[in-house]
């Protein structure tokens, strides 16, 4: 009996490929199967299971509290929502920095317990080790510079990042070392315009930008995009709906119907 290897369409190979024809990578946020798979049926081509979920599903204020236990559980639900997008967990705060050991029992636990595609994680030099541990074992490393939201308690602030030539330079080198190490790709966050662009022309993996400017691809938070989320809003966001506005109505329209017994109706009983 042989069996065939089940790879979605969009693999890190594809990716490269579109980078070098010019074709831009559309990438979202999902954390759950439903969304994911609509997402997937729409044509992305990424699918993030960012640590966002601490945020938009949880209810925390940062990134940090999330657990290696909940990514998994996010992430097998979207990887089984999705056949055609590739699929990228986030590795959680404190499962892969200071030790590559961990970062790489951390990667493959999210390898066999989701079926995802490959793994993102925040930093350049800092973190090189770890990468290189779990790119050793055949696991695909997303990078992601400029604002890490794992490191906003050092920073202390969401404000644009690299803005001075000192911290400019160190992404620029940490982007090099980060593709040479052998990252498919990198996304940078709230960077200047120009930054980004520097950095998607001198290397030669895709650059996906969310507040990065005019890159090889763009990241959005769903929630955010959607407009579930009301309250967030940076320059970099373009809203595509209003789903909180429309949540609501549904959700007030529905309060109302059962209190005045419209609903259910004779049709809608057995
Ligand atoms: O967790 C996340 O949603 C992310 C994106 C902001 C890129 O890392």
């Amino acid at each position: 009996m042989s069996v065939t290897p089940k790879l979605r369409a969009v693999t890190t190979y594809r990716l490269k490929e579109m980078k070098l024809a010019g074709e831009k990578i559309a990438m979202l946020t999902a954390y759950d199967y439903t969304m994911a798979r609509i997402m997937d049926r729409s044509g992305i081509d990424v699918i993030l299971v960012g640590d966002s979920a601490a945020n938009v599903v949880a209810g925390y204020e940062t990134t940090v509290p999330m657990t290696l236990d909940s990514m998994i559980y996010h992430g097998r639900s979207v990887a089984r929502g999705v056949e055609r997008a590739l699929v990228v967990v986030d590795l959680p705060f404190g499962t892969y920095q200071g030790d590559s050991k961990l970062a790489l029992q951390s990667a493959v636990r999210i390898m066999k317990e989701t079926e995802a595609d490959a793994v993102k994680l925040e930093g350049g030099s800092e973190i090189i080790e770890s990468v290189e541990r779990i790119l050793c074992a055949g696991i695909p490393v997303m990078g992601h510079l400029g604002l890490t939201p794992q490191s906003i308690n050092k920073y202390g602030t969401y404000t644009v990042r690299a803005k001075e030539e000192s911290e400019a330079t160190k992404l620029i080198s940490d982007a090099h070392l980060l593709e040479d190490t052998g990252c498919f790709s990198i996304v940078v966050e709230k960077i200047p315009a120009a930054l980004g662009r520097k950095v998607a022309g001198e290397l030669s993996i895709p650059i996906i930008g969310i507040g990065g400017g005019d890159v090889d691809g763009q990241v959005l938070v769903s929630y955010d995009m959607l407009g579930i989320t009301g309250e967030f809003s940076p320059r970099f966001l373009r809203r595509y709906d209003d789903l909180h506005t429309r949540m609501t109505d549904a959700f007030k329209h529905y309060i109302d119907d059962v209190k005045s017994c419209d609903f259910p109706s004779e049709s809608e009983r057995y």
